[in-house]
């Protein structure tokens, strides 16, 4: 896609092989079947080449209760029709997505990260996602929180890369 007027925009999220990222309740224990091996899937290098993370206001409530904040360092843009504040490094926005890549663009910044289910259908019903790596966690969660909502329209993408882990996770790398 073209991203010469706006930034590149990048999906990483982790989901069950039956297409879940949360518990129904929110709840992200399952990732841990795939936590203490050496590997941290790629994420500090998704960090070091980003500059901003769009997140919707599930994401960010969950991540605003872990200790290390993993943002550290970025600009934090939450999605929100309900909240009325943040935390300080953070800022609000609601509404039009293309306004807000837009402004991110106008003020120099070249790579986003959006995380949240509702948030990257929304941003893929846009057709302004790059890429878009996910995780497969070997399991299946039976219920939960979606990773796609229906957009109603057909996307077609390439996979760029696949790795598969010791902890049994599966990494899939497309390019849109
Ligand atoms: N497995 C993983 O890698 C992973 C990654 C990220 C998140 N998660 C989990 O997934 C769950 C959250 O996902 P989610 O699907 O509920 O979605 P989400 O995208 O985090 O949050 C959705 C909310 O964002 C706000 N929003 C989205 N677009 C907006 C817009 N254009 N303007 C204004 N507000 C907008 C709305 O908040 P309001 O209702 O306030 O208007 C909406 O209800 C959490 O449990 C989180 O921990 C898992």
């Amino acid at each position: 896609m073209n991203t010469v007027n706006r930034p590149k925009i990048t999906i990483y999220i982790a989901t069950s092989i039956d297409g879940y990222i949360a518990r129904q309740d929110g709840s992200l224990d399952w990732l841990d079947r795939v936590g203490g091996f050496d590997d941290d899937y790629g994420f500090q290098k998704l960090l070091d080449s980003i500059d901003a993370v769009i997140l919707g206001r599930n994401t960010y409530e969950i991540a605003a209760t872990v200790q290390d904040w993993p943002y550290k360092g970025k600009r934090i843009i939450v999605l929100s029709n309900t909240l009325k504040t943040v935390r300080s490094e953070a800022e609000l926005f609601q509404g039009d997505l293309t306004q807000l890549v837009n402004n991110l663009h106008a003020d120099g910044i070249k790579h986003v990260w959006i995380d949240g289910g509702v948030t990257v259908s929304q941003f893929l019903n846009l057709q302004m996602v790059d890429s878009m790596t996910l995780s497969v966690i070997p399991v299946i969660l039976g219920s939960g929180m979606p990773l796609f909502s229906a957009i109603g329209k057909e996307l077609s993408c390439s996979l760029s890369s696949s790795q598969s882990y010791p902890s049994g996770l599966v990494q899939l790398n497309y390019d849109f």
